[in-house]
């Protein structure tokens, strides 16, 4: 395992490129089960999610080609309708497979993903929506074993904006007999990029972007190739690094249209945010203001950037607040944050931060994927040096961070765990 060493102190100043979206590709990935032959897929991350999923589609039987950013998935020797546990349970977006399986070969056998260090992250809402589409759903040894005749196209409402419920239900429907309409739909800009990418395989999905999305059913898919969107939380985690640092950055390739509210909190506490076309060049002078932050579906302030939030506030001028209303379990960061003298209060899903001058180096310990962002930013602006162990996380989402962010002057250095 390896752990980071930074040393804290240094201004960011430079260019950093955004790459493609985690929380995209992996959908997509999936989607491609909806063909037959072999999809290809542009400006793919280097990730361990990506190349966990890669592992996912082999054990049913596609054969995968991942190099330089292009993903090759050939779904013509498919023969598993399964995903097993030990894949599961490294990656929850997985159970991804269950509506594209469903779709194309009436069955599915899928291991439950049971919870998470930020949440129980259950998948009823998922199961509803496919029952509703005519699905059978049982629940065995924890497993989910969906069959059906041949789904049927209905309405459905989501009792709460799901993103990967939104996704299930769209794969799902694609190849549906009839037409599907999703209500409550989440909104999130990741689904705008799998219906595009759906639609572009003979697919007619209209309304994604909103809660409201029309589903027709067609046929059959063809393979397609496809360049999958910029990854909007890296962009405002490297964002929050040029902030944090009081820096100047010029983060290239940003999703802009899908960060306006983080755009907006940010620029809230005094930096100065230039957007030309794509990239949006940050500049920090003074102290951070303090401001409050409440998460919610999209359009509203993302969970993952919640974690990296709480690290600028912490080393703000005044009191922040923040309130996590999306997962239950999403402030695994605060106490790391604590032993480098981070002074929050948490009272259920309220945090209080009163931002402090300095914070200080100190050994932690990443817990998940977005508290891991939030102490390398920590430590950027940390007396002394923190070393920042388990950082498996990270990389689940982030690809190299370190070798971003050294030719922008973070001390960083990435070390084998003794
Ligand atoms: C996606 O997770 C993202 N993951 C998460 O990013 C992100 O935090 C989340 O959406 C919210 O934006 C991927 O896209 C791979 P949800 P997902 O279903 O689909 C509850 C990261 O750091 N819920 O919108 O699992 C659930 O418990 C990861 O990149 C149900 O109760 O999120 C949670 O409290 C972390 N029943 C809330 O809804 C259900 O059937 C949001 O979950 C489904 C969800």
């Amino acid at each position: 395992m390896d752990k980071f060493i930074v040393f804290g102190g240094n201004r960011l100043e430079g260019e950093v490129e955004v790459n493609g979206a985690k929380n995209a590709v992996l959908p997509l990935m999936c989607a491609a089960l909806l063909t037959r032959g072999e999809t290809i897929i542009d400006n793919v991350p280097n990730l361990r999610d990506v190349r966990t999923m890669c592992q996912l589609l082999e054990s049913m039987g596609a054969s995968t080609h991942f190099e330089n950013r292009t993903v090759h998935i050939d779904t013509s020797a498919l023969e598993k309708f399964e995903a097993d546990y030990e894949l599961v349970r490294k990656m929850r977006a997985s159970v991804l497979v269950l509506g594209p399986l469903l779709a194309r070969y009436n069955k599915a056998k899928v291991s439950l993903p049971g919870g998470c260090a930020i949440g129980a992250r259950p998948i009823d809402l998922h199961l509803r929506g496919l029952e509703a589409l005519g699905a059978n759903i049982d629940l065995k040894g924890g497993y989910i074993e969906a069959t059906c005749e041949q789904l049927t196209g209905a309405s459905y409402r989501f009792d709460y904006p799901t993103v990967g419920g939104t996704e299930n239900l769209i794969m799902a429907a694609a190849l549906c007999k009839g037409r599907t309409i999703l209500e409550n739909a989440a909104r999130e800009p990741e689904i705008v990029d799998l219906a595009n990418f759906i639609n572009a395989m003979g697919g007619n999905i209209s309304g994604a972007g909103s809660d409201l999305i029309v589903i027709e059913g067609v046929e059959e898919l063809k393979p397609t190739r496809y360049s999958v969107m910029s990854d909007r939380i890296e962009a405002g985690t490297f964002i929050a690094a040029g902030i944090i640092t009081k820096g100047e950055v010029l983060v290239k390739n940003c999703p802009v249209d899908g960060m306006k509210a983080v755009l907006e909190r940010f620029r809230a506490t005094g930096a100065q945010l230039t957007i030309q076309g794509n990239d949006v060049l940050v500049k920090m002078e003074g102290p951070i203001q303090p401001i409050d932050i409440r998460t919610q579906p999209h359009p509203g302030f993302p969970t993952d950037m919640q974690a990296q939030m709480m690290a600028l506030m912490s080393v703000a001028d005044g009191r922040s607040a923040i309130s996590e209303t999306v997962f239950e379990n999403r402030f695994m960061h605060v106490s790391e944050l604590r032993r480098m003298g981070a002074d929050i209060i948490c009272e259920g899903s309220m945090a209080v931060i009163r931002g402090k001058e300095r914070l200080e180096g100190a050994p932690v310990m990443a817990t998940d994927l977005r508290a891991s962002a939030c102490l390398v930013l920590a430590g950027l602006v940390s007396r002394g040096v923190t070393e920042i162990r388990r950082i498996y996380h990270l990389d689940r989402g982030y690809e190299r961070i370190e070798e971003k962010l050294q030719p922008l002057g973070a001390k960083i250095q990435r070390v084998a765990e003794s």
